[in-house]
């Protein structure tokens, strides 16, 4: 990640979930050594870390449940079938991975639309408001951009595996040749997003419900 990429990262989410006041953040859940903000400006409970649910952590994730459907921290190994399962329907063939083993853009714009289906099928609550569809595709442009190997410029299923599953770089990995930027980030998530547009809502009472035109929106359509 280049610096103002990386950078916003850690900013963005030390002013969601951390103590700015002492520079201080949980990178899991809430944790003791990080006390509530001055004034109790966030509420009087310790901010949660990155992992508490609602600002950076958010539903219809790859790898993890929706928050109100299971665990939305930890890996989940059938969800990870079936990213596996979209590799082999869509994925690139590789003389040294094997057929149907490269993740490619078909792949991830096929899986994160099933994952979007899913959560609104099976979560009554589901939350895909404008920030978390932009959080949640830029979190895909991760995996195409970052995950893959610098040599070849593809990501293999193995390599992904050891990634997802085992938190460790595949053998003979190597990062990307040069840093990417938040402009590459933006444009592979609306690569991702283009085939199937998602528009912002939530489920009530186990119905989708649209968000309303932002202000922005409603201003422009005024003028
Ligand atoms: C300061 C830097 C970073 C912070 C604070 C951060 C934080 C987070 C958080 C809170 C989530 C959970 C969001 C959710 O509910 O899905 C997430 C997901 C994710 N992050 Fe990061 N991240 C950072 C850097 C990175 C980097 C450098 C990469 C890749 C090289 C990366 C790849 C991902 C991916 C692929 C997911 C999606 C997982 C899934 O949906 O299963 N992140 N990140």
């Amino acid at each position: 990640m280049d610096r103002d990429l990386a950078g916003f990262l850690a900013g963005f989410s030390m002013m969601a979930r951390g103590n700015a006041f002492l520079n201080r953040l949980s990178i899991g859940s809430v944790s003791p050594q990080i006390p509530v903000l001055p004034g109790a400006i966030d509420g009087h409970a310790p901010p949660g870390g990155i992992a508490k649910h609602g600002r950076f952590e958010g539903d219809v994730s790859m790898t993890r449940q929706d928050f109100n459907n299971g665990d939305d921290v930890h890996f989940q190994i059938d969800l990870f079938d079936e990213f596996l399962t979209a590799i082999a329907k869509y994925g690139d063939d590789d003389p040294v991975t094997g057929p149907k083993s490269i993740v490619n853009m078909k792949t991830m714009q096929e899986f994160k639309y099933q994952r979007f289906q899913e959560a609104q099928a099976q979560d009554r609550t589901v939350s895909f408001h404008a920030s978390r569809i932009a959080s949640s595709y830029n979190e895909a442009a991760f995996i195409l951009t970052f995950f893959a190997n610098g040599t070849t410029g593809t990501l293999s299923k193995q390599a992904l595996t050891s990634i997802f599953q085992n938190q460790t770089f595949a053998p003979n990995w190597f990062r990307r040749s040069s840093p990417g930027t938040f402009g590459l980030i933006v444009d592979t998530a609306a690569e991702v997003l283009s085939p199937h547009p998602i528009q912002p809502g939530a489920n009530v009472r186990g119905f989708y419900k649209l968000d309303p035109p932002s202000n922005a929106v409603r201003t422009s359509l005024a003028i």
